[in-house]
């Protein structure tokens, strides 16, 4: 696996995110043997970032990872996320320091470890200043707590505003072929300040893999039941989507997710796809897509694909989105 830099922070340029083993996807929780087999073949792959959060679960996710990093833990950028639970008593996000400071002692006794390598806020609190957070986050550096801060879906004024606090090495943002919102402005400005993109959802949350045909594959606590392009006429307009993939991957002779990757792979070295799944097949292939190399006209036709119908995010997550 070849490696890249997030800010300072050395990666895989391909990580793995284990939110679906847990929550938030039909058969989630189903097999958590079989998820930590797979977290296991992803580090034997060389894969070395690896994504949970506290929300997952909650908290099952990271004791998910824990188990499996028992006795890997040195092989492995950990990464997690704080800000969706309130210990204090608050309703709804909260990113203010006594929060934080809770949420990372949980975070560190579910993951069995001393540090946390990329801390992230999941997402701004409109509650709670920035610099307070990010503040409370630069404490947490000094004690050794975490190593490195990075944002989650955060909108550029706040970037702004957060590294001037303290260095942030990674936004989190949702970033694949077929949501590109953070092209004209996100990116540029990452790479003024040096910040790396991590980018969630790369595989259309398995739109793109060319693998899901219908909604009725989705469990009734699937998330993507309430997801604008998964409903409705937006599904079946997005299946052309899917099969322009699909022909790419034809010609290149790779599979659909491979190709989702390996485009992300070209949109430059700051750049890194967290795909996430719970079995190991489809960590192997996804994890192949190192060793891809598309042509530029196999890039061009990914650049000029069919757009998608629907928002990325239902109401209620977008009003979360871009502070
Ligand atoms: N910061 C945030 O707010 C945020 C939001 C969402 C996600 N994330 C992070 O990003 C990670 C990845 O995003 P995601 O899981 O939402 O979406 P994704 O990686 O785009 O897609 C995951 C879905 O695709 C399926 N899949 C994976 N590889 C496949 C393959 N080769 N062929 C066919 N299907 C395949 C998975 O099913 P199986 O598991 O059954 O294989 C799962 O349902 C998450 O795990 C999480 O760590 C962060």
């Amino acid at each position: 696996m070849k490696h890249v830099r997030l800010g300072d922070l050395e990666v895989g340029r391909i990580g793995l995110g284990t939110m679906g083993m847990s929550f938030a996807y039909t058969g989630a929780g189903s097999d958590d043997a079989e998820s930590i087999r797979t977290i296991h073949r992803a580090l034997d792959l060389g894969v070395t970032l690896i994504d949970t959060a506290e929300v997952y679960g909650p908290y099952t996710n990271e004791e998910l990872v824990g188990r499996a990093l028992k006795d890997r833990r040195d092989q492995v950028v950990l990464a997690t996320k704080f800000g969706m639970i309130s210990h204090t008593g608050r309703r709804g996000l909260d990113s203010g320091p006594g929060n934080v400071r809770t949420a990372v002692e949980g975070s560190l006794r579910r993951l069995g470890t001393g540090h946390i390598d990329l801390y992230y806020q999941h997402r701004v609190d409109p509650g709670t200043p920035i610099e307070d957070t990010v503040g409370a986050l630069a404490e947490l550096v000094a004690e050794g707590k975490i190593r490195y801060i990075g944002l989650s879906e955060a909108g550029p004024a706040t970037i702004r505003r957060a590294h001037a606090v303290h260095p942030i090495t990674a936004l989190q943002t949702e970033y694949s072929l077929w949501t590109r919102d953070p092209e004209p402005e996100t990116l540029p400005l990452l790479r003024e300040l040096g910040i790396g993109l991590v980018a969630y959802s790369p595989l259309g949350r398995g739109f793109l893999t060319g693998t899901i045909s219908s909604t009725e594959q989705f469990g009734d606590d699937d998330f993507r039941k309430d997801n604008p392009r998964f409903t409705g006429e937006n599904f079946e307009r997005n299946l052309r989507s899917a099969a322009e993939v699909e022909a790419v991957a034809a010609e290149a002779g790779a599979t659909p997710a491979q190709v989702a990757l390996a485009w992300l792979l070209t949109r430059g070295g700051d750049v890194v796809p967290i795909p996430g799944t719970k079995r190991v097949s489809r960590l192997e292939e996804n994890t192949a897509a190192d060793t891809i190399e598309l042509t530029p006209e196999q890039v061009a036709k990914l650049d000029g694909l069919t757009p998608a119908a629907g928002h990325h995010h239902n109401e209620a997550q977008t009003r979360l989105i871009g502070l």
